[in-house]
């Protein structure tokens, strides 16, 4: 009984803290939109909120340090086009589709400080997106 209601208490311990500081965002059409080269992709419907995304500007600032587990899902559609996920600026990872409504997905871990920014952006030719197949994931990693 004692024993329950320890594992009780972990559990609810680990919960509370792997729920903060993950957040899901995707884009809002059916679709194919455009979006500059180097803009920064503003994944601005959130399906999961945290207040280190900011949906306006599609940046995610953690506030805490640590190992994050972060996922970038694309589909261009009709036309081939790249991504970069960027830290800080700098190029963590590229993300390529190709023009046959196929799908890519970059899932890495990174370690973050308090104010590091990371985000998404259109890089290269062929500036478009099908929307709802394109996803930005982060969640710190307990
Ligand atoms: C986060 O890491 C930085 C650099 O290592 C350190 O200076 C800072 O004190 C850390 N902040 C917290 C809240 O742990």
């Amino acid at each position: 009984m004692m024993m329950t209601h320890i594992f009780t208490c972990i559990l609810f311990v680990l919960m509370c803290r792997s729920s903060n500081a993950a957040f899901t965002a995707t884009l809002p059409t059916g679709g194919a939109h455009y979006y500059a080269l180097n803009g920064i992709i503003r994944y601005n419907v959130v399906l999961l909120a945290d207040s280190d995304y900011n949906s306006g500007s599609g940046v995610f600032t953690p506030s805490k340090n640590g190992t994050y587990s972060v996922s970038v899902t694309m589909m261009s559609g009709t036309v081939a086009a790249h991504l970069t996920l960027r830290k800080n600026g700098v190029t963590y990872v590229w993300l390529y589709t190709g023009n046959e409504y196929d799908m890519a997905t970059q899932n890495v871990n990174m370690d973050l400080k308090v104010g590091d920014q990371v985000w998404v952006q259109m890089t290269n030719a062929a500036r478009s997106l099908f929307d709802v197949y394109n996803t930005f994931s982060a969640v710190l990693i307990p």
